[in-house]
């Protein structure tokens, strides 16, 4: 709790240019909790978690302001909410550390994000991979935070949060808040348009099954032209048609209507026209976030100033807890 409110921490790594997956999955509800006076939100670029696979220096920079402003862009409101870069706050790979003391080899070895990605970056499986829900867990448990909104492909991160919180509970006491996921109502997981198997991901192959954020309108229509659907021509909801289902999934998390209602209105039309609906309605969507990244990103000083007053809000919560911590576990206080 601060000030009598529930916390709510989350993050996206800057590894490139966000997806619709990323918007709908998470930015686009972190956006609709702008309001809630009774909600202290957290919101940091995960530059730190980045670096588990190789990048590129120059693009790293320039992919994490692209984030940062495209968090402003959307909508997040940086008085309102807190909007920082992991890295900006060193407490967090400290008590990373310290977590990492209080979890087992064979945790992570379950989790399938580190199953995934070893296989896809076999050249480069470094401990940082590894141990990657462990900083995950300090950014979350650094801000007693109750919530954390995510899209599902994090819950198994969420829940490793959990246990590692409930056992240095157990040893010393009632140190962390226990984190709850947050799903907002739609675009839990949206999927490839190349492959509806997969989830749409920045780190597709295939660059027509993601949609990027900053995608001109010609380039989002022209990637849902392509999108890979089945032969039977009917519209319909279910799983034996997942490639229609994401679409009418992505629809109904942009327009804010219920499947029914959608599966209704494009009852007897065909996937082009389905297509030809979604790809306006994404468009529609993200002009006015476009429009507003453009000017974000060529006004630096602001950025800035921005950048320099969360960074020093989010440490001040975060060296709390940390201070905490490491008093718990037996390190000794520097004289003052
Ligand atoms: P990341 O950067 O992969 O994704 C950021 C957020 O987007 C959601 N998401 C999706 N939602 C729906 N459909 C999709 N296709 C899709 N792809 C991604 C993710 O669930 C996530 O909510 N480990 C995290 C970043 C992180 C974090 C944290 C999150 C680091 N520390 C602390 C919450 C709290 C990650 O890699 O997300």
């Amino acid at each position: 709790m601060i000030d009598g409110k529930k916390v709510l921490l989350s993050g996206m790594q800057s590894t490139g240019i966000i997806t619709l997956g990323n918007y709908l999955g998470a930015l686009k509800n972190w956006v609709d909790l702008n309001d809630d006076e009774g909600i202290e939100c957290f919101y940091a670029v995960m530059d730190l978690h980045s670096i588990t696979v190789r990048q590129n220096p120059a693009e790293l920079r320039k992919n994490g302001r692209t984030l940062y402003a495209l968090y402003m862009a959307a909508g997040l409101d940086p008085v309102k909410n807190c909007l920082f870069f992991q890295s900006h706050v060193p407490a967090h790979p400290q008590l990373a550390w310290i977590l990492n003391c209080f979890t087992y080899m064979g945790e992570m070895n379950r989790m399938t994000q580190f199953k995934d990605k070893a296989a896809k970056h076999a050249d480069n499986v470094n401990t940082g991979l590894f141990t990657y829900p462990v900083l995950m867990a300090a950014d979350i448990l650094l801000y007693q935070a109750d919530m954390v909104p995510v899209g599902k492909d994090q819950l198994q991160h969420l829940e490793i949060t959990r246990d590692i919180a409930n056992r240095f509970n157990g040893i010393y006491g009632d140190v962390f808040t226990i984190p709850e996921a947050y799903m907002g109502k739609s675009g839990a997981k949206i999927m490839s348009l190349q492959d509806p198997s997969k989830k749409m991901s920045k780190s597709d192959e295939n660059p027509n099954g993601s949609i990027l954020l900053l995608d001109d309108k010609d380039t989002i229509m022209r990637k849902f032209k392509k999108a890979v659907t089945d032969s039977d021509g009917l519209i319909a909801y279910n799983d034996d048609k997942p490639g229609i289902k994401n679409l009418i999934d992505i629809y109904c998390a942009v327009t804010g209507k219920t499947v029914d209602g959608a599966v209704k209105e494009f009852d007897g039309m065909g996937y082009g026209k389905l297509k030809e609906a979604v790809g306006e309605a994404v468009a529609d969507e993200l002009a006015p976030v476009q429009a507003k990244f453009n000017e974000l990103i060529n006004d630096k000083a602001y950025v800035d100033g921005i950048m320099k007053e969360n960074a020093a809000k989010a440490s001040y919560y975060a060296n709390k807890t940390l201070r905490k911590v490491m008093k718990k576990v037996g390190f000794i206080e520097l004289p003052r």
